[in-house]
């Protein structure tokens, strides 16, 4: 390392002060004064409202690093230049519990979200070995027509108050679960009650256990697993194994993501300037236009207005997941918009990047939904995938594994969305109320009509 670089180095963790000499520069995360009152009464709101509980406490405190005490002592990062830094030294950090849920079935499955070394990096190797196989056994153009089958399956609707969020749902995960598993999720008998039995606090009874065996059981029916075993994983995988890691990688960390941005997208779509939305009904246009020549793939590439929509929607309403949860290897000194702060080994950090993304330093208008940012701008700052949006999914980073299959299947539901009119009679406002799943709406979606093209 070169001088001049050492010296930088040296002259960002110190100030030479006249009367002190050198003197640090970085602190201890301060503590906020708790909102409840006591842990307890803090806890107990943050489990009422746990998606907003920290982006509810930055707006209120204005700080973006801060210590606050709940079942036990934690840091909160809802800061970009925090979250960027942490990200990129992801060594300093090792995962700490499996989310806000307790994930009761997984405990038959070594999942990636709650493994460090070793078996993380193993069953990452075994994720993308699925989502490879989907692009080249079915292909995006491929997925983009079942869609749309799905899309006139369901509609049109018509009615008083007809509730469309359910339809939605269904579309995207059956659509999601054909293209990976190579069966469509109507034949999933029990997911909706396995969904349930996943995100209990409690511990399963003897009744979720059968909803979590009948669901191992239909995922190991599924072409992925019955015929192309050995194709996908090579000769020797355990079916076992390779049918929880489906099971994880698809329908426990795809799905909630896709469902809520396949529901996020109607409000915000009708909503949007009829400049804005004409531009994403042209770029929709393009992908049923018998005369453009371009590859599916390239098209898809080039619908530059929806991918904005896309990024824009993920930050203003976020990813499934509000925060993720940490815990620091060692002693370090984290960067951040407010300067430098000490992190000691043992503690728990919770980066949260719903909150980060709408961190007031960093959007002129973090809590608008708008299309004129700068792309480029905001994919730095944007963190619904875990990590910066340009940092790449490696075996051994944390990084969603599923950011680009996950892009190419909702910018789909924007095209077929978009060629819909779409008359809702629900409250379309969003003020974080409704935290759990439809986050772009305080109520219920429901609709007047619900006409799509053929
Ligand atoms: C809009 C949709 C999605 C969003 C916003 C999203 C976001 C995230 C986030 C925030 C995490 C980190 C969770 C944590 O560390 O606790 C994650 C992990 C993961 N995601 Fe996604 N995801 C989406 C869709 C998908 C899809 C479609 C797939 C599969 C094709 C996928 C596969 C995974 C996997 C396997 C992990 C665990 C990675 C690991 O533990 O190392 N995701 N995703």
């Amino acid at each position: 390392m070169s001088v001049i670089t050492l010296m930088q180095i040296i002259s960002i963790l110190f100030v030479f002060h006249s009367s002190k000499g050198l003197v640090s520069r970085y602190t201890d995360v301060q503590e906020v004064p708790l909102v409840g009152g006591s842990p307890a009464e803090n806890f107990a709101r943050f489990r009422k409202r746990f998606r907003f509980f920290y982006s509810d406490f930055a707006q209120e405190t204005n700080f973006t690093v801060y210590k606050v005490q709940l079942d036990k002592e934690k840091v909160v990062l809802a800061d970009p230049v925090a979250m960027s830094w942490l990200w990129n030294n992801q060594r300093l950090i090792s995962k700490a519990e499996p989310g806000p849920f307790k994930l009761n079935s997984l405990r038959f499955v070594p999942t990636s979200l709650a493994s460090n070394g070793e078996m993380h990096e193993r069953l990452r190797r075994n994720y993308q070995k699925i989502y490879r196989h989907a692009y080249e056994k079915y292909g995006l153009e491929w997925a983009f027509n079942d869609l749309k089958q799905k899309f006139d399956a369901s509609f049109p609707v018509k009615g008083v108050k007809v509730p469309v969020e359910r339809i939605l749902d269904d579309i995207a995960i059956s659509s999601f679960a054909h293209f990976m598993l190579g069966k469509d999720w109507t034949e999933f008998k029990v997911y909706d009650q396995y969904a349930k039995v996943l995100s209990l606090y409690n511990p399963p009874t003897d009744q979720d256990d059968a909803i979590i065996n009948k669901m191992f059981e239909e995922m190991s029916d599924t072409p992925l697993i019955k015929d192309e075993l050995n194709s996908v994983f090579g000769p020797g995988k355990c079916k076992k194994e390779a049918t929880s890691e489906a099971l994880f990688s698809v329908m426990c960390v795809g799905v909630p993501g896709l469902r809520k941005a396949m529901n996020s997208i109607v409000p915000l779509l009708v909503k949007l300037k009829p400049k804005d939305r004409n531009h994403i009904i042209e770029e929709a246009n393009t992908f049923f236009d018998a005369t453009n020549s371009k590859s599916f793939d390239e098209k898809l590439k080039n619908a530059k207005t929806i991918e904005k929509f896309v990024l824009e929607m993920l930050r203003y309403v976020g990813g499934a997941l509000g925060y993720v949860t940490y815990e620091a290897n060692q002693d370090f000194i984290i960067n951040s918009y407010n300067g430098y702060y000490s992190i000691y080994k043992g503690q728990t950090l919770i980066l949260h990047h719903f909150a980060a993304q709408r961190n007031p330093d960093t959007f002129r208008f973090p809590g608008e939904f708008t299309l004129t940012g700068n792309k480029e701008y905001l994919k730095e700052n944007f963190f619904a995938f875990t990590g910066p949006y340009n940092m790449k999914a490696t075996y051994s980073n944390r990084k969603c594994p599923g950011q680009d299959v996950a892009m190419n299947l909702v910018k789909m539901y924007v095209i077929h969305l978009a060629r819909c009119d779409i008359d809702p009679d629900s409250d379309l406002s969003f003020n974080q109320l409704n935290g759990y799943r439809t986050e772009s709406t305080d109520v219920p979606l429901t609709v007047k009509s619900f006409v799509c093209k053929k």
